[in-house]
């Protein structure tokens, strides 16, 4: 068995490992020093455990996530399928509009199809997706997401996409999110009027507050 580091988040270390003759991904959240133990403890155990849930319920409603094989709450740690590919942040600069556009709609149709579950993401940023050679996307990192979603919700899950964009891809933000809405108008149809709008009145709220 060879473990290797593939990212350090500020929350985990991404391990690629190897078992029978396979590659799997190793996702184990690490202690915050500055947190209180009994706090650091409680939010390594829900987030490792939403995501466990998570991961297979968005499977379920059809977007690609890796399957997990194994979950450990004592450890803080998920094993599951290692998807070989290239985070979308990194691909934006590197496609020509055309592609662009087809990913940013075919990420709008997968949040669609969560919302449409009841499922919020909670970190929805470019760096959560894996783009595979085919072209189809991935979608990982679900720590911090929700079931038995509102309104209020969703509109905050599309709010966190628009930030992401404005900040990561301040150049082709206005593109990519009228791209990605296209995607999850096209998934739920009418019923999206009701997320939509929520979302551009949590941005009007922040613009007051
Ligand atoms: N299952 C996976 N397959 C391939 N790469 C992964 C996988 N999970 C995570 N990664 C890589 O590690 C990075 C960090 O993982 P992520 O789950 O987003 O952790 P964090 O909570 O630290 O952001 C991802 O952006 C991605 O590049
Ligand atoms: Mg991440």
């Amino acid at each position: 068995m060879s473990n290797t580091i593939l990212a350090l988040g500020a929350e985990s270390v991404i391990f690629k490992t190897r078992r029978w003759n396979q590659f799997f991904v190793l996702k184990w959240r690490k202690t915050k020093p500055y947190l209180l133990e009994e706090i650091d403890t409680l939010l390594r155990k829900t987030r490792t455990s939403k995501e466990c849930r998570t991961l297979t319920i968005a499977r379920e409603l059809g977007v690609r996530t890796p399957a997990v094989y194994s979950v450990d709450l004592n450890n803080y740690s998920i094993l599951m399928d290692f998807i070989e590919g290239t985070q979308f942040k990194l691909l934006v600069e590197r496609l020509d509009q055309k592609q662009l556009l087809e990913l940013c709609q075919r990420f709008g149709q997968s949040i669609a199809q969560l919302h449409q579950g009841g499922v919020v993401h909670g970190d929805p940023t470019t760096s959560n997706v894996i783009v595979d050679k085919h072209f189809h996307l991935w979608l990982i990192d679900f720590g911090l997401s929700e079931m038995n979603a509102t309104v209020e919700m969703k509109g905050v899950d599309l709010h966190l996409i628009r930030r992401a964009l404005e900040t990561t891809h301040w150049d082709k933000q206005e593109l990519m999110l009228n791209a990605t809405i296209e995607g999850y108008i096209d998934t739920i149809g009418k019923e999206a009027e009701d997320s939509l709008s929520r979302m551009n009145e949590i941005r009007e709220r922040g613009r007051y507050h």
